[in-house]
């Protein structure tokens, strides 16, 4: 038997080694070992264009809206990374998503969604969807599978949920999720951002489309935003056709490159962000400063055992959710005092990143845990500092904000 590698076949080589040469090919101009940005919006015609459809997909590089060198070659990485048949990039991570429902949804039809989800979904099923289009949904508690599945009505076209969601880390049972979709005849749709491949594999659990925000950790470093859909090809060279070609919400080649330069250390970040996470959360909650954490790798948090179950004992995460005892100001000084954590938003990056939001500012908020309620939350994202560093920050702003006993 041939066992030696192939680095640019998916089947033969392992996800470290996919990452680096995942999409990658020796540049037949120069030589150059990495795919060059290409920034030109348009390709060379056939010597007879006449017939050519110009919305095609299908018809290789034509005009960078319908494909470009460096989309394809993150398109075919990531794809491939997830164990997909094929992947369409996007703008960024909402474009991604907005696209999925807009190319996949009608007027009259109808979805079930997980009534905790990033914010932007939450106001597109909650308003914009179906104010603009006549889209029904129903937001529902995804941990109860009962209520999922009573939510699905005759004319419900999908289930969309988070695999951890932002901001509460509630964890979606994707394999019972899917397995009701599939009851019912409807899709399922995953928004994986909290959870990249090869950490975990939502299709392999039954979903059918999986989304990320690249913007997070797939870039990692926080300078490019992306979004991207992966799936079975028909459905999402139909996504492309809708929402890329003919609504514009392509990715630009230069981001493209960014993402695929930042992917090539992808599962290196996430073991480092996730074991760090964990060393995070144990200080966190045994801290009589926190009021409350939020982390699936605690086992306090209401999915543990599901998390541990469904990424394999892989890990839990990067992105915390807890407030420190005391109202709106102590989270601001608190936040104020850190050194080594930066306050902004996003999620992902190298660097920690932490957002304070109050109770009620988030569309959605009334399904966040009652301790949300109570104090609001600071969303912490771990990043690739040394863990005691990031640690010794936090105990020291705790030390600083509550005077040091
Ligand atoms: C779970 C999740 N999905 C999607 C998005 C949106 O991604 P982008 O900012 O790239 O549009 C975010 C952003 O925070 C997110 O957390």
């Amino acid at each position: 038997m041939n066992r030696a590698p192939d680095k640019h076949n998916r089947a033969s080589v392992h996800d470290a080694t996919w990452a680096v040469h995942g999409g990658n090919s020796i540049d037949k101009g120069t030589g150059a070992l990495r795919t060059p940005l290409i920034m030109a919006n348009s390709y060379l015609l056939p010597d007879d264009p006449s017939d050519m459809d110009w919305s095609s997909v299908d018809d290789g590089l034509v005009y960078t809206r319908n494909a470009g060198a460096n989309q394809v070659a993150l398109e075919t990485k990531l794809a491939a990374m997830e164990g997909a048949e094929a992947a369409a990039a996007f703008a960024t991570g909402v474009a991604a998503l907005h696209g999925v429902f807009f190319a996949l949804l009608k007027s009259g039809d109808h979805v079930v969604v997980s009534n905790v989800t990033y914010e932007a979904v939450y106001r597109l099923f909650g308003e914009l969807l179906p104010e603009k289009y006549g889209i029904g949904a129903t937001f529902v508690d995804a941990d109860d599978l009962e209520a999922v599945r009573a939510a699905v009505r005759p004319n419900t076209k999908l289930i969309h949920a988070e695999t951890i969601a932002n901001p509460t880390t509630k964890v979606a049972n994707v394999a019972a999720l899917a397995s009701i979709a599939k009851d019912a005849g409807v899709l399922l749709t995953i928004d994986a951002t909290f959870t990249p491949a090869p950490f975990y594999r939502a299709l392999d659990d039954g979903a059918d489309l999986v989304i990320h925000s690249l913007t997070k950790y797939i870039n990692g470093h926080g300078d490019a935003m992306g979004g991207v859909v992966i799936g079975r090809r028909e459905l999402v060279q139909h996504i492309r056709h809708d929402a890329i070609v003919d609504a514009g919400g392509v990715i630009s080649p230069f981001n493209a490159w960014m993402i695929m330069r930042g992917s090539v250390t992808l599962p290196l970040r996430l073991k480092q962000q996730f074991s760090s996470a964990e060393k995070v959360a144990a200080v966190l909650e045994s801290d009589p400063r926190i009021a409350y954490v939020l982390y699936p790798g605690l086992v306090s948090h209401p999915q543990h055992e599901l998390a541990g179950k469904q990424f394999g004992g892989r890990g839990f995460g990067g992105v915390l959710a807890f407030a420190v005892e005391g109202d709106s100001n102590t989270q601001n000084t608190f936040v104020k005092n850190l050194q080594v954590i930066t306050s902004a938003v996003s999620l992902g990056h190298d660097e920690t990143l932490i957002v304070h939001v109050g109770p009620d500012a988030r569309g959605g908020s009334e399904n966040y845990p009652a301790s949300f309620h109570k104090y609001g939350h600071l969303r912490l994202s771990i990043g690739l500092e040394d863990p005691e560093d990031i640690i010794d920050d936090i105990l020291s702003a705790l030390d600083k904000t509550f005077g040091d006993k």
